[in-house]
């Protein structure tokens, strides 16, 4: 029997939440006179993959510790302990009861670091929004996802979403899936598992980097101007509005130009953070030259080897075709917008 998310008998929940990838970055947390927060310093914008879910399950269980199981194994250490303590997050703040059993599993390779952290949690705060009597707003849940990952607040709302700076963020919505003009290739490259991970690597430049005050300054000007190009405002949203098409020969500058200046702050701490592989610069490369041809796509690179290749949505197939002849692209996925996080099954 299905039953209605917020209700007392509820056992048993399935949610689903989709990767997001950065068109303007996130990269930093933000702090004041009380500290650090688990919160951006820099506003980001996102677009949402329909190719790329997570999906999560939580049952009530009995006994004194939560199941955590990720793609099939029981998860150890420090994975397990970010779970764990995130469940712990919401009993402290009396938004659920007891114990829990996780199950977790993603249709891309979480080890290969593609935004998992993202659609990971945003899924598991999806599904616990479920337990909460009387339920949670959007806005409230994607700041508890952003508890979890900062960039998992965008997946909450999915497709074209934003998340401004700030102590206490939530994301909006900023054009949903079906009006975005635009897709995304995931072009995975022959990469070691990278060393440093996002909490981390910002850690490190905010503390190293001599240009970590010109990046948070350079990341809002970019914000505010691929808002411009999308003709919105920043305390607005076209959810809902007929629009025009938008540009993407005028965003896809400004997407690749804050992508790099994000990881040319991370180059210059000390020491580097190099993300890169041979493979991603040559698809760094392979995309200028493919606009030479007069194919209007553009990258993005997260804090890992892997490339993200934005085009309109009828070029995907063809920049797919593209980006598999180059040497060291291991995997290659052509995904349409995804929607929000959502409750699939309620028992
Ligand atoms: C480079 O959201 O993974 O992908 O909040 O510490 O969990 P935490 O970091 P995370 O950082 C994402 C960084 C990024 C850029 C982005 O997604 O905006």
């Amino acid at each position: 029997m299905t039953r209605a998310a917020g209700s007392r008998e509820l056992r048993h929940v399935v949610a689903v939440a989709h990767a997001n990838i950065a068109l303007i970055k996130y990269w930093g947390k933000y702090s004041d006179a009380r500290g650090e927060h688990q919160a951006p310093a820099t506003p980001s914008i996102a677009l949402a993959l329909a190719e790329l879910t997570t999906t999560t399950s939580l049952t009530r269980i009995g006994g004194g510790a939560d199941v955590i199981r990720l793609d099939g194994s029981t998860a150890r250490g420090r994975e397990r302990g970010r779970i764990t303590d995130y469940l712990q997050l919401w009993r402290d703040h009396g938004l659920i009861e007891g114990r829990f059993r996780v199950e977790s599993a993603s249709n891309f390779d979480r080890s290969a670091g593609m935004a998992s952290s993202a659609s990971g949690f945003a899924a598991l705060a999806t599904a616990l929004s479920a337990f909460v009597p009387g339920g949670l707003s959007t806005q409230r849940l994607s700041r508890l996802a952003r508890l979890g990952s900062g960039s998992a607040a965008r997946s909450i709302t999915g497709a074209l979403s934003a998340l401004p700076a700030g102590r206490d963020p939530a994301a909006r919505l900023l054009v949903p899936a079906e009006k975005v003009p635009w897709g995304m290739v995931v072009c995975q490259v022959d990469a070691p598992r990278k060393k440093t991970g996002s909490r981390d690597g910002m850690r490190h430049t905010k503390g190293t980097s001599p240009y970590y005050a010109a990046w948070l300054a350079q990341c809002k000007r970019d914000y505010n101007s691929l808002l411009a190009v999308l003709r919105l405002t920043p305390g607005s949203g076209s959810a809902g509005q007929p629009r025009a098409r938008v540009n993407l020969s005028q965003a896809g500058p400004l997407i690749e130009a804050n992508c790099l200046t994000m990881h040319a702050c991370m180059q210059a701490a000390r020491p580097a953070l190099l993300y890169w592989q041979p493979a991603t610069l040559a698809l760094m490369q392979a995309t200028a030259q493919w606009r030479e041809q007069r194919h209007c796509v553009y990258f993005t690179i997260d804090a890992g080897a892997h490339v993200f290749l934005v085009c309109e949505r009828a070029a995907l197939p063809l920049i797919a075709r593209l980006a598999r002849r180059v040497p060291s692209v291991v995997r290659v996925i052509p995904s349409l917008p995804g929607g929000p996080a959502r409750i699939i099954d309620a028992q």
